[in-house]
């Protein structure tokens, strides 16, 4: 049987809610990454270190006993983020990084930014105090196409950002375009992005196969084929400026298949086995561990994991649903077959 042994992994970008909804989604994750960036979008959104602190600490106890996992936090930035915020951020060796959110721009976004402009004396501390910002880049003006809103955002505010920040480190989150692909290839090597399963695998018509596809969707939205191929040549190309964040955003399969469906496809259950088939349809086995080990830990400034990771050729069906809290959980790939199956980690001592 084929088999595959690499550097232990980590997500660059992760949902996992909160309460007795980390029981489903943490134990998923902590199987396959040794650490995970933690996204703070909660309701209320995670906005101080002590609310990221006691949020790790609600996290780490849903990590089975047989997993080492370390949940990187995030705060969310708002219009009100003050500079003693920063500074706490900067202070804390558990918190890596702020979200910026467009205000609108998904889900629980209410509380983001409205305008640019009002965060730039923020954004000056935190290049200073060298805090990287990851950003949701989405422009949500109504009027905009939603298909056009990141090459929106990035002609509009990120390159502006660019030019008042130029030493700020900035994660493009879940990259979807052909634009936002040559933009941060050309960009300074403080410019970086994550790529995500689904738009890797998946384009625009996916949404609509033989009827809509409510697991499917998710924002920024899937986009045309031309792109999909563009995120495929750069996850599996030689930058490393590009590096693996599933964005795994589980939801209650009834607000999914809702007459008004939120947005986010649940990944995390089988993260590593959808990327290992992608990375080999593209003929490119040899560079998924860049991609899944290397490059992120290399971008946030931090150890590169110790242990490994081993995967088999060895089909499995992904299960029709999970528990989730007392609700259900869709997986992306519910009922499908996938080729690749995780056997677990080494435990060898976590990165510190
Ligand atoms: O599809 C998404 N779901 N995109 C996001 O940016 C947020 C996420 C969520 O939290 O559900
Ligand atoms: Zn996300």
């Amino acid at each position: 049987m084929q088999s595959l042994t690499f550097t232990c992994p980590d997500d660059w970008h992760l949902h996992v809610r909160d309460d007795r909804a980390l029981n489903t989604v943490v134990p998923h994750s902590a199987r396959q990454f040794a650490r995970a960036i933690i996204m703070p979008n909660l309701k209320p959104p995670i906005t101080t270190a002590a609310m990221a602190l006691a949020y790790r600490r609600r996290i780490l106890e849903a990590v089975p006993e047989e997993n080492h996992f370390e949940p990187l936090m995030t705060l969310y930035l708002t219009e009100s983020t003050t500079h003693d915020d920063v500074r706490a951020a900067a202070e804390s060796p558990y918190i890596h990084a702020f979200k910026l959110y467009p205000a609108g721009a998904t889900t629980h976004s209410d509380a983001g930014v409205k305008r640019l402009d009002r965060i730039f004396p923020i954004l000056e501390t935190m290049q200073r105090l060298d805090l990287p910002l990851l950003v949701h880049g989405e422009k949500t003006d109504p009027e905009i196409d939603l298909f056009d809103r990141e090459k929106a955002f990035i002609d509009d505010e990120l390159t502006s950002i660019i030019k008042r920040f130029p030493a700020l480190r900035i994660v493009f989150e879940h990259a979807t375009t052909r634009d936002a692909v040559q933009f941060v290839t050309e960009a300074a090597p403080n410019i970086a992005a994550t790529i995500t399963p689904q738009h890797l695998l998946y384009n625009r018509n996916a949404l609509f196969e033989d009827g809509i596809r409510p697991h499917r969707y998710c924002l920024p939205i899937l986009k045309r084929e031309t792109y999909r191929k563009a995120l495929i040549a750069a996850a599996t190309g030689e930058s490393r400026k590009f590096f693996l964040g599933t964005d795994s955003a589980p939801h209650p399969q009834q607000l999914k298949e809702s007459s008004c469906g939120c947005a986010g496809c649940y990944t995390a259950h089988a993260a590593l086995e959808l990327y290992a088939e992608l990375f080999e349809k593209a003929g490119a086995l040899d560079k998924l561990e860049g991609f899944a080990s290397f490059y992120g830990p290399d971008f946030y400034r931090l150890p590169r994991n110790s242990g490994t990771i081993t995967l088999e050729k060895r089909p499995w069906q992904v299960p029709a649903h999970y528990p989730f809290a007392d609700q259900t959980l869709i997986p992306l790939k519910a009922g499908e077959c996938l080729a690749w199956k995780c056997i677990g980690k080494s435990e060898a001592p976590p990165a510190s």
